[in-house]
């Protein structure tokens, strides 16, 4: 499908002195650039109307869908500057591709993937002056909301798809260094059946109280078990989860009613190229607790496209606390990390065709 996207640059953009004092020091997620791109979608009409234009609020009307039903779904892609100023973005198709599929599950328009990379390509390119050097990278966040004026319970019939983008640092604010972990025992994220396996907003809004907990307790994360058995690990607050045993292997949660992270299929892949062998299989918080303790476990780490891969030091719950890898950061978690943003940042080769020169 081709739709030609309206570019409308700013006519007040940011100086080039506040924008460089806002991208000294960003942060996550709270420091945005001039433009956003947007494509809408009408029953009668399909997509239409694609541009990039000012960033700017959206008129809402108080009985759209969204704002009564959830009818909302979203996706988190970066771009990184090269050391010879081009810019990588890292992997879109596999964004593009999950948005397809939480859109279907949520039963929402499906925004076809092509137009889907042209909105977030057009944004990079109008904004490429946003992205920070460095370790930095310019978050994009493509979502779509349903805003037909209707208060009955029904799919909405028109839809804005929409990309924003955040020049954005570490996302916790100890950087790499290693982060806690609070075992949620009296809430889980999802059951078989519902929608876990997508990225809708309703899965991170009731995650809520139960990382408010996990903070409370001095934790930086929550980690969920299954609905079932209330004893396998599924994920994190918003992070899939790896660990690593003493004969070199990694296991990770199995997909279903876990988020399908792009950067776990890429630490699968990068690690299995190493010739590690990666199992995705249930494992149980005790069996965690156990191997731990008997050093079976080694190391254990968090993966996400805000987290990239943070070591786990600490696993904590009502029944006690358990240390991982003597609290300290491991060397497969930190080889796997570096290894992954050197293909991002475009230092090292590309074996897998991720990236998109923009
Ligand atoms: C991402 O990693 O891109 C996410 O959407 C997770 C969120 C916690 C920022």
């Amino acid at each position: 499908m081709t739709l030609t996207f309206d570019i409308r640059p700013s006519t007040s953009p940011t100086s080039d002195q506040e924008r460089a004092t806002r991208l000294a020091n960003p942060g996550f997620g709270r420091v945005f650039t001039d433009h956003m791109a947007v494509v809408q979608y009408s029953q009668d009409k399909g997509w239409h109307s694609a541009r990039v234009e000012s960033r700017a609020n959206f008129p809402l009307d108080p009985a759209a869908a969204v704002l009564h039903y959830a009818q909302e779904i979203f996706e988190g892609l970066k771009a990184y500057k090269r050391d010879d100023g081009g810019v990588n973005l890292f992997r879109p198709d596999a964004n593009a591709k999950r948005f397809w599929n939480s859109a279907e599950r949520m039963a929402m328009a499906q925004l076809p993937p092509e137009v889907f990379i042209e909105a977030v390509e057009r944004l990079v390119q109008i904004d490429r002056a946003w992205i920070p050097g460095g370790e930095g990278s310019l978050y994009l966040r493509p979502f779509m909301i349903a805003n037909e004026v209707f208060l009955g319970v029904k799919p909405s019939a028109e839809y804005i798809f929409a990309v924003i983008a955040s020049p954005v640092g570490s996302y916790f604010k100890g950087g790499p260094a290693p982060v806690s972990i609070w075992v949620s025992e009296n809430y889980t994220r999802a059951a078989v059946g519902g929608t876990g396996g997508v990225k809708c907003g309703g899965n991170y809004a009731a995650s809520l109280k139960a990382q408010a907990e996990a903070i409370a307790h001095g934790c930086d994360q929550v980690v969920f078990l299954d609905a079932i058995e209330r004893r396998y690990v599924e994920e994190l607050g918003g992070m899939n989860v790896f660990f690593v045993f003493d004969d070199g292997s990694l296991s990770t949660p199995p997909l279903g009613t876990i988020l399908p992270g792009i950067t776990r299929d890429s630490i699968i892949k990068l690690a299995r190229d190493a010739g590690r062998e990666v199992r995705e299989e249930a494992y149980s918080i005790d069996q965690w607790r156990a191997d731990a303790k008997s050093g079976k476990l080694k190391e254990a780490f968090a993966c996400g496209t805000a987290a990239v891969i943070s070591p786990i030091g600490k696993v904590c719950s009502a029944s006690g606390d358990v240390l991982i890898n003597g609290g300290e950061a491991g060397p497969v978690a930190m080889g796997l990390r570096k290894q992954l943003v050197d293909i991002q940042y475009g230092r090292s080769p590309d074996p897998h065709s991720w990236i998109r020169d923009v």
